[in-house]
């Protein structure tokens, strides 16, 4: 039995989400797959997005398991989106996914790519057109269409951006200038949602993770240096084999559940205190 396993529910009210109806884009890998099992566990039902639909079909069957084959509705079902497709497509998919359910309560704009690291003088003018398109306007219109859906069904509902560290004021590393600067607007994006759409009880936060393991991140983790690295400049302990659950996946059931309602235009930075020197602590290293 896991620690979370051990708190009893009044504690951690959010451990269950039973009836609640998520849409998570970028479901297909790395940290959407692992949200989407997360959340099915915690009694959600699941709309997985991506491009990959075979690999979405895997992911909802896995979930699907997890309940008795007698149950007339499915846990989780799969939507095949591009979030780059012309608005009018995003929007037919959302209005799609809104009826696998009959309902969504929590939009998770998780699909992103980190794009190439060339320096700033050899970024290509569509580079950081494809990165802000992915990052950025993916998220947007997503968002814009699931928040006039609430709206209109006078439901409220909560809309979780997962960022990155690199947009926030603070830690910038060179070569990453489209990805920073796609996640530093949407943190802005995420405060003036949240400013609009508090008016129809949706609420808007974003979650600013350090580096876990994942697609984006394979090829750093097989570099031996990384742990000495991360020993040395986390002021948290963190473990090398640090997953997304529970360090990200407790703060998005929290974020689901009611007991986070007063809660919206937050950033949250998930990174074991990471960027908190401001400067790496590289001359200690
Ligand atoms: N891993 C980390 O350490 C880390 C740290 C900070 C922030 N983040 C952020 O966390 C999010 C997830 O990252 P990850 O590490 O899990 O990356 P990942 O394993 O590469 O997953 C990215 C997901 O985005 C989807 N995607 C990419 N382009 C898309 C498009 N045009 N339309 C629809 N879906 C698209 C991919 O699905 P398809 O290819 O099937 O479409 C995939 O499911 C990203 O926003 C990333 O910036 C990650």
């Amino acid at each position: 039995m896991s620690n979370s396993e051990k708190v009893s529910g009044h504690l951690e009210p959010w451990s269950s989400l039973k009836g609640k109806v998520v849409l998570i884009t970028g479901a297909s890998s790395g940290f959407g797959w692992e949200f989407s099992i997360d959340l099915a566990k915690a009694g959600c039902k699941v709309i997985t997005a991506a491009r990959r639909l075979d690999r979405l079909k895997s992911l909802c069957q896995l979930i699907n398991s997890f309940q008795s084959s007698s149950c007339d509705t499915p846990l989780a079902v799969p939507l095949q989106l591009d979030i780059t497709a012309d608005p009018s497509v995003i929007e037919a998919a959302i209005q799609q996914a809104w009826r696998a359910f009959g309902y969504i309560d929590i939009l998770i704009n998780n699909a992103g790519v980190r794009g190439t690291t060339s320096p700033a003088l050899n970024l290509s003018n569509e580079e950081w057109d494809r990165v802000f398109k992915i990052n950025l306007d993916g998220a947007w219109l997503c968002s814009k269409y699931i928040a006039i859906c609430m709206r209109d069904a006078e439901r409220g509902g909560s809309i979780i951006n997962i960022s990155s560290i690199s947009g926030l004021n603070r830690v910038k590393g060179t070569g990453t200038l489209a990805y920073s600067s796609s996640k530093a607007a949407m943190h802005t994006m995420t405060t003036v949602m949240a400013l609009e759409f508090g008016a129809h009880n949706i609420r808007v936060n974003a979650i600013a993770p350090t580096i876990f393991r994942s697609e984006i991140t394979k090829g750093l983790y097989e570099q031996k240096w990384l742990p000495g690295v991360l020993s040395k400049i986390m002021p948290l302990p963190f473990l090398y084999d640090a997953s997304t659950n529970p360090a990200i996946t407790e703060l998005i059931r929290y974020l689901i559940h009611d007991s986070s309602k007063y809660v919206t235009g937050n950033i949250f930075i998930v990174d074991a205190g990471g960027t908190l020197p401001g400067l790496p602590i590289w001359s200690s290293l």
